[in-house]
């Protein structure tokens, strides 16, 4: 690749973090905290890779965008079942053209990719990420914010009453045990997402706000597990992977921003806190290590493209056929 410089290797593994993180990631495969039993492919080393569009396929065909809708059980006989949506998120939003994913890098910083992210149909964010004051490489514009159940229930978030969550279309998630239902993940959530959710209906009535059936957390792992060559941490994909698979539902065409990190690639975990660690990037209770393998397997945008703007294409599931 010569004059390019280093960009996210596809076969990242374990064993090529350092200590410290290794050690973390090997705690978390043990510790298997929603009990995952998974008896497809798991760690497969020597399975023939798929091609880009393989994976597509297998995400279009095996991953379905869900939400909660009112209908389903133990909600339907729930009182407060009528605040959420009646429709699912996939009949109410878009189809939009372009959309652009805002991962919440530290990457991001003084990438003056603001203007760029903004001239999408519609832009995605994740959890406490603001747009004020990091306009010029973030951009203003928020059509959906994809939340995890740890920020709507943390103090420090000040969830119901921040200005930063009262705009564009909220999405909540939590992670739930994998072969539960419903039923049992509504009694053992992480967090408190359900009553934070009817606080925050209640405050802001208007606001469209969806909670992720918890389903599509485990869809995608599985397909993550099955493309790679070793066992991957038994806990739900990060947000930003999931928030790019929503969109992938939505867009004819979707730019995911310094997700693979870019020649800006920096230990500090957010554009928007003075934090750095490693982790944030490369992963510790997310697979995020092997969700950026496969990301970098589908891209079809090129590698140059990573290297200079920490941007990645993927096709939206509608504009291909399997
Ligand atoms: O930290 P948080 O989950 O809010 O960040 C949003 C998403 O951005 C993450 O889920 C992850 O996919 C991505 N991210 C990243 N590298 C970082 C920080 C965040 O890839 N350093």
């Amino acid at each position: 690749n010569g004059a390019l410089g280093e960009i996210w290797d596809d076969n990242m593994s374990s064993t090529m973090l350092g200590k410290r993180l290794r050690k973390v990631v090997q705690n978390y495969q043990a510790m298997n905290k929603y009990g995952v039993q998974y008896s497809g492919s798991e760690g497969a080393a020597g399975r023939p890779k798929l091609s880009g569009p393989e994976l597509l396929c297998q995400l279009k065909q095996m991953v379905q965008v869900m939400t909660i809708t009112p209908d389903m059980e133990p909600f339907s006989g729930l009182s407060w079942a009528s605040q959420l949506p009646p429709r699912p998120l996939t009949a109410d939003v878009g189809p939009f053209k372009n959309c652009a994913v805002v991962s919440s890098a530290g990457s991001l910083k003084s990438s003056g990719l603001g203007k760029e992210i903004d001239s999408h149909d519609a832009v995605v964010r994740f959890n406490a990420a603001p747009t004020a004051g990091f306009e010029k490489d973030v951009g203003s514009k928020t059509t959906m914010r994809l939340i995890n159940s740890q920020v709507m229930a943390a103090e420090d978030h000040h969830f119901l009453s921040s200005s930063l969550y009262s705009s564009g279309i909220l999405v909540g998630w939590d992670p739930a045990p994998y072969s539960s239902d419903l039923n049992e993940w509504y009694n053992k959530t992480d967090y408190p997402i359900f009553k934070q959710y009817q606080r925050y209906r209640r405050l802001h009535p208007q606001q469209p706000f969806y909670i992720l059936h918890p389903r599509v957390e485990w869809q995608l792992w599985e397909r993550i597990q099955d493309n790679m060559a070793e066992p991957i941490q038994k806990n739900p994909p990060s947000s930003g992977l999931m928030g790019t698979v929503i969109m992938m539902s939505l867009c004819e065409v979707v730019h995911m921003y310094e997700f693979l990190p870019s020649r800006r690639k920096t230990e500090l975990c957010h554009y928007y806190q003075r934090f750095s660690d490693a982790a944030c990037t490369l992963g510790a209770y997310h697979p995020l290590l092997y969700e950026k393998n496969l990301v970098k397997r589908m891209n079809q945008g090129l590698d140059r493209d990573i290297y200079t703007y920490g941007r990645v294409t993927l096709p939206g599931f509608s504009t291909f056929n399997c």
